[in-house]
C-alpha cells in the first residue's frame, strides 16, 4: 500500500475480443475487435528496490525485473522496453515499483499483453510528468507487443488504446475506424488453457501459408469478406446473421489449423446451449471462444464450468 500522500501514477487499459478476422489480420485483411469491460490497471510508486513490477492477479510470485533476473522473460523484456520508451533511463529515475492488477485472465486470447503494455505505458507516462498521447501509446505499445508476439498485426494494442469497437486493417492509414453497432451484442466468453503461445500459432500459420500461399490467400479473402458482412450485420442489429458469420469464421480458422480440440468443443457446447453461433477469438490453440447468446447465458455458463472451462457473460455495447 502507498503511504498516504505518497506520489503515485496510474494507467489502465481494457482487454479485447476479436469478433472477426484474427490471423487474416496479420495478412492485411480487416479485423473487427471490441474492448472488454475487464482489463488491467497499473500503479507506479517510488521504490528504492526498483525497478520491479508485480502482478498479484497472475500469481504472488510474478515479480518482474527489467534485467530478467526474476525470470518471466517476455514480461521483463517488455518492462525494460517500457522504461526506456518512457525515458526512465537513469538509476534514480528507475527506482519505481509497478503493481499491475485486474480481472483479465492472462494468455487466453483476450489481449492481456496489449492491456499490460498500454496500462504500463500510461502509468509510466504519468509518473514521468508527461503523459503519452494516444498516438504515442499506439506506437510504443506496438513495440512492446512485438516483444510478446513477434510480428503482430497491431489489432490488440489498437483496441486496448482506443477502446470501443473498431475495424482494423494492418498497413492502412489510418489503420482503424469505429464500427457502428445497432443493438448490444450479448456474448459468453469461455476459455481453456493455451496449448501454444499466440506467437507460435501465428508462426505456425506463417509456415503453412508460405508453403501454399495462393490457397491461404483465398481463405484469408473469405475471412475478410466475413468481417465485412459482420460489419453490416452489426450495423443492422441482425444477431442471427452475426451468429452465422461467427461459426463460418470459426470453420475457416479450423481450416487454417489454429483451432484446438478445446476450441472446437467449446464452439459445439455453445451451439448446444442456445448460441446463435460461436468462434474462437484471438490466436487459438486453446484460449477463448466467443458465443452469441441472446437468451439466458446461465445454461451455457454452467455447462462450461461443468466441463472444466472458465467462462463469463459480457456484451459489446451499441454505439
Ligand atoms: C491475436 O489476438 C490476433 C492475431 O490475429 C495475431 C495478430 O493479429 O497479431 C492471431
Amino acid at each position: 500500500m502507498a503511504a498516504r500522500g505518497a506520489p503515485m501514477a496510474t494507467g489502465a487499459a481494457p482487454g479485447k475480443v476479436i469478433l472477426f478476422g484474427e490471423h487474416a489480420a496479420v495478412y492485411g485483411r480487416p479485423a473487427i475487435a471490441a474492448a472488454l469491460g475487464s482489463g488491467l490497471g497499473a500503479v507506479v510508486q517510488a521504490d528504492a528496490a526498483g525497478p520491479v513490477l508485480h502482478i498479484p492477479a497472475w500469481g504472488q510470485n510474478v515479480r518482474v525485473r527489467p534485467d530478467g533476473t526474476g525470470g518471466f522473460e517476455s514480461l521483463s523484456k517488455a518492462f525494460a522496453a517500457a522504461l526506456g520508451l518512457a525515458g526512465l533511463d537513469t538509476p534514480e529515475a528507475r527506482r519505481v515499483g509497478v503493481t499491475m492488477d485486474g480481472e483479465l485472465p492472462p494468455s487466453v486470447g483476450l489481449g492481456s499483453s496489449a492491456a499490460f503494455s498500454v496500462a504500463l505505458l500510461r502509468a509510466l507516462g504519468q509518473w514521468r510528468g508527461r503523459p503519452f498521447s494516444d498516438a504515442e501509446i499506439l506506437e510504443a505499445a506496438f513495440a512492446l507487443e512485438t516483444v510478446f508476439h513477434g510480428s503482430p498485426s497491431g489489432v490488440d494494442h489498437t483496441v486496448a488504446t482506443l477502446g470501443g469497437c473498431l475495424r482494423f486493417e494492418r498497413g492502412r492509414t489510418p489503420a482503424y475506424s469505429p464500427v457502428a453497432i445497432a443493438v448490444p451484442v450479448p456474448l459468453v466468453v469461455a476459455f481453456a488453457p493455451r496449448e501454444s503461445a499466440g506467437r507460435q500459432m501465428v508462426e505456425g500459420l506463417r509456415a503453412r501459408h508460405d508453403a501454399l500461399p495462393a490457397v491461404y490467400a483465398r481463405i484469408f479473402d473469405a475471412i475478410g469478406e466475413i468481417a465485412e458482412a459482420g460489419v453490416a450485420a452489426l450495423a443492422a442489429g441482425d444477431l442471427p446473421r452475426l451468429g452465422q458469420l461467427f461459426t463460418l469464421n470459426h470453420d475457416l480458422l479450423r481450416a487454417c489449423g489454429v483451432a484446438s480440440a478445446a476450441n472446437d468443443a467449446l464452439v459445439a457446447l455453445a451451439r448446444q446451449h442456445g448460441a446463435l453461433g460461436a468462434k474462437l477469438t484471438g490466436a487459438g490453440g486453446g484460449g477463448s471462444v466467443i458465443a452469441l447468446v441472446p437468451g439466458d447465458p446461465e445454461p451455457l455458463l454452467r455447462a462450461c464450468v461443468a466441463g472444466g472451462y472458465g467462462a463469463f457473460a459480457t456484451r459489446v455495447d451499441a454505439t
